[in-house]
């Protein structure tokens, strides 16, 4: 069996499931990809946090060129986080012939277009599933079961953290503070869980999103949104005591022709589908003009459910490509 060689560039909360992910399902993940996988080098700093793993240090590089610039490396994986210097250093890997997967929303809804075109010119793969709704394979189904359809409405709950704590504040009675810092506990949230809360991550997951669907990219700073750091216990105990709920939601639908978008937080009834979507589950629905009404629903944070999409994509690009890792 051939061997694909991976450099890894970080090692936080998604970069460390990714590595447990494979180790955990090594055999089912390699047999997919009818290749050995191997993680050769890892692009990251703290070489000495205890991350639950045992990873041998000569992997560890300080230097991205020697993974983005190395021969030997068959597929980055990014998740740096960030849209600088991940921005740049996929660029690199792509002009170099490797192919890319990457979690970061925030870098591919800011230079969505620059992105593929470095990839269709280079020829090489850029997968980026982990980027919205973690675990759920949204963009894998939208990109091609669902390609046969005209979509004319996408809506949902993309961001796990502020659902998270909208869930803890209005179910179990925590103060937004300490949901929050559960949320972080967990490795649902950003490095700067900012963008969580302000509705930012959820603006770059609706950017790729109507860029897939749409075919339209709007920048995420043009997407007018609110985020939930303003909502109030009394807010949601009132939303309580009238039988709905608070819930932060990306939305875009063409109306009349023209393409209207926003993230805002909506109270909803409790009898609403997605008002029963609780912690850092997403839900999304998508209507497409043959398939109708598709609700997809799943893990939208966490290491796990997003190294689950992070490394379908490693196998998906294993698969395609007959040109990688050797025999
Ligand atoms: N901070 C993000 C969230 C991570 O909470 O949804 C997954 O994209």
């Amino acid at each position: 069996m051939k061997t694909i060689k991976i450099g890894l560039m970080g090692l936080g909360n998604i970069g460390t499931g990714t590595y447990k992910l494979l180790e955990m399902n090594r055999r089912q993940i390699e047999s997919a990809a009818g290749a050995h996988i191997s993680i050769d080098k890892i692009f990251e700093k703290d070489v000495e946090k205890d991350r639950g793993i045992s990873v041998d240090p000569s992997k560890f590089t300080q230097d991205p060129d020697s993974i983005l610039k190395d021969p030997g490396t068959d597929i980055v994986i990014e998740l740096l986080g960030g849209i600088q210097p991940a921005t740049d250093f996929m660029l690199e890997a792509m002009n170099n012939k490797k192919h890319v997967v990457t979690a970061n929303k925030a870098a591919i809804a800011a230079s969505f277009d620059k992105l593929s075109k470095c990839s269709e010119e280079n020829g090489v793969a850029f997968r980026f599933e982990a980027s919205t709704g973690g675990g759920i394979p949204i963009l894998n189904a939208i990109t091609t079961a669902l390609q046969a359809n005209e979509f004319h409405e996408v809506l949902g709950i993309v961001n796990g953290t502020t659902n998270y704590i909208l869930t803890q504040m209005s179910d179990f009675g925590l103060g937004y503070e300490d949901a929050l810092k559960s949320a972080q506990a967990k490795g649902f949230a950003e490095a700067d869980p900012t963008a969580d809360v302000e509705g930012s991550d959820s603006a770059n997951k609706l950017t790729i999103l109507m860029a897939l669907m749409f075919g339209k990219y709007v920048k995420p700073e043009d997407i007018p949104t609110e985020g939930i750091s303003k909502i109030t216990k009394a807010q949601i105990e009132e939303a309580k005591a009238s039988g709905c709920r608070i819930k932060l939601l990306a939305s875009a639908r063409i109306k009349d022709g023209k393409l209207e978008y926003g993230v805002e937080p909506v109270v909803l009834k409790n009898d609403h589908p997605l008002a029963g979507v609780g912690n850092e589950f997403n839900a999304i629905f998508v209507s497409g003009n043959a398939v109708g009404d598709l609700m997809f629903y799943g893990k939208g944070a966490g290491p796990l459910p997003t190294a689950s999409a992070v490394l379908g994509d490693v196998i998906q690009i294993a698969r395609a490509s007959k040109t990688i890792g050797g025999e």
